[in-house]
């Protein structure tokens, strides 16, 4: 095959797999179109992989294949493990592999040029292009991606002093030093030192900065703002992979890596303002770290109504609309299709049935649309916080599964809680108000709900499965 014939072809395969890569992220924005997403970028991510062997021509193929099985075969064994519970933990660990691969891929280029016949001339020239400060920008971004994500990871598993936040003693300068410090070294790689060896020992200065500070940004930040620090850490790892690609030189790796680069901060974005907190405000980090205190009150319960699945079933038979708020505590239960039965059976009795949605419930966006769609509940029924909140006061009984935070009126009347102005579904407006969890416990954010205590609410203690099973049972009986 002719080189202008190979190129052409290459060409043609690296432009089909960035329409569908990009097609593919348009996709995962809506669920009923996501699964259609995620195979459109996978099957776009296999095109680059072998657009890229055919650009390259003469490679040990046995090196390919054996990574390639050996990859494919780690990540289905996870991906098949994995319980819905745990994905951001999944997400956190697969956004380190590709922050540490962008980072291996600029030392290899650096590397690569150190023993070739004549590495001085060879290291010198590398070193004169723009091709030198990706380099270390690819090095220094990989590097905090993956230290950060492996914190972010440990957080989220509470294997990290139980995810609470860790305030190192004067630890904004240390970072302020850190980041300058690896600037420097950035520059000095660039622009002063130019043999092999001074060049491999700055830019393993660089590499070692880049690792301590994934640590010192994320170990401040507390368990409940993980999500927002991984989808951040995503964003890095898109730019990683963009800055490997001005490397070697691969333009499907720069416009991957800058489209995941740019949904990474546009989803961080979106989750700070559904939570009314500023980027900076999380990225400081220290929040939850005196939670527990309920904010302003104290976290004593009184005049709590509890009641059993029977009442409850007996006033869901006398109700004309019904809402459901769920919440991480559906996805532990993992109680999606036990709701979505209830759901029918309410329906079968003409009553009118909705899922209120929060942006934030559960531990990751999207979580309870993902959920509720693995058990078939209609899109239509999912009404997102902005509609379900003027519907509220016309409802006759919400029922909340596993919610806290969400539903926590504080959010809206208490200036000294820590939630406080972030938007709430306000299930204590509605008539009747069933709070289905096991005990009074704090959600994420770790402060008291008055909700709990208020006149309307009746809280129905026990596992969410179990309670939804026994409502839906007594309602049978009905
Ligand atoms: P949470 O406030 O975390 O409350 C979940 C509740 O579920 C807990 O209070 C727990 O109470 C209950 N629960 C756990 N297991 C249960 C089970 N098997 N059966 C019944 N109930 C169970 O959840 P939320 O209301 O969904 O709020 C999400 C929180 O995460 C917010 O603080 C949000 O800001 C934060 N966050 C989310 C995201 C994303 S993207 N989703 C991003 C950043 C932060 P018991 O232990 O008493 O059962």
């Amino acid at each position: 095959m002719s080189d202008n014939l190979r190129l052409s072809i290459v060409g043609a395969i690296y432009l089909v797999s960035a329409v569908l890569f990009i097609l593919g992220l348009k996709r995962l924005t809506r669920v009923r179109t996501a699964r259609a997403g995620n195979a459109m970028a996978a099957m776009s991510m296999l095109l680059a992989v072998v657009g890229t062997l055919i650009e390259i021509g003469s490679v040990d193929y046995r090196w390919i294949v054996g990574g390639l099985a050996l990859g494919g075969a780690i990540g289905a064994f996870i991906a098949i493990r994995v319980p819905m519970t745990s994905m951001p933990e999944m997400v956190a660990l697969l956004n380190g592999t590709g922050g540490a691969a962008s980072a291996l891929v600029a030392l290899s280029v650096l590397w690569g040029a150190f023993i070739e016949p004549g590495a001085e001339t060879t290291t010198a020239k590398l070193l004169t292009g723009p091709s030198a400060v990706t380099i270390g920008l690819s090095v220094f971004i990989g590097g905090i991606t993956t230290t950060g994500s492996l914190i972010a990871w440990a957080k989220l598993q509470g294997k990290l002093k139980k995810g609470a936040p860790i305030l190192l003693p004067g630890r904004h300068a240390l970072n302020l030093l850190l980041v300058l410090g690896a600037i420097a070294a950035i520059v000095v790689f660039t622009a002063v030192v130019k043999g092999a060896t001074p060049v491999a020992v700055v830019i393993l200065v660089v590499l070692a900065i880049a690792l301590v500070l994934g640590v010192t940004l994320t170990i401040p930040i507390g368990g409940a703002d993980m999500p927002v620090v991984v989808s951040l850490l995503n964003s890095y790892s898109g730019i990683a992979a963009a800055m490997a690609g001005f490397v070697i030189g691969n333009n499907l790796l720069i416009i991957g890596g800058a489209a995941v680069g740019a949904a990474g901060i546009i989803l961080t974005q979106l989750m700070c303002v559904a939570m009314n907190r500023s980027l900076v405000n999380v990225l400081v980090g220290g929040f939850g770290a005196d939670a527990g205190s309920g904010g302003g009150g104290s976290s004593e319960y009184v005049g709590v109504t509890s009641s059993g699945a029977a009442e409850a079933a007996m006033i869901l038979d006398v109700a004309d609309s019904v809402m459901i708020v769920p919440g991480y505590g559906l996805a532990v239960a993992q109680a999606q299709h036990t709701v979505r039965e209830l759901t029918k059976q309410l329906e079968a009795r003409g009553k009118k049935v909705s899922y209120a949605i929060h942006p934030v419930a559960g531990r990751m966006p999207g979580h309870m649309n993902v959920l509720l769609a693995e058990a078939d509940v209609p899109y239509e029924q999912l009404v997102e916080l902005e509609h379900a909140n003027p519907e509220m006061g016309n409802t006759d009984v919400a029922i909340v599964v596993g919610a806290n935070d969400v539903v926590n009126p504080a959010a809206l009347d208490d200036p000294t809680s820590p939630i406080y102005g972030m938007p709430i579904i306000s299930v204590h407006e509605a008539r009747t108000v069933f709070v289905i969890k096991r005990s009074l416990s704090p959600g994420y954010a770790g402060i008291k709900n008055p909700l709990f205590e208020a006149e309307r609410t009746m809280m129905v203690f026990g596992d969410a499965k179990a309670i939804l099973q026994e409502m839906s049972s007594e309602l049978g009986e009905l």
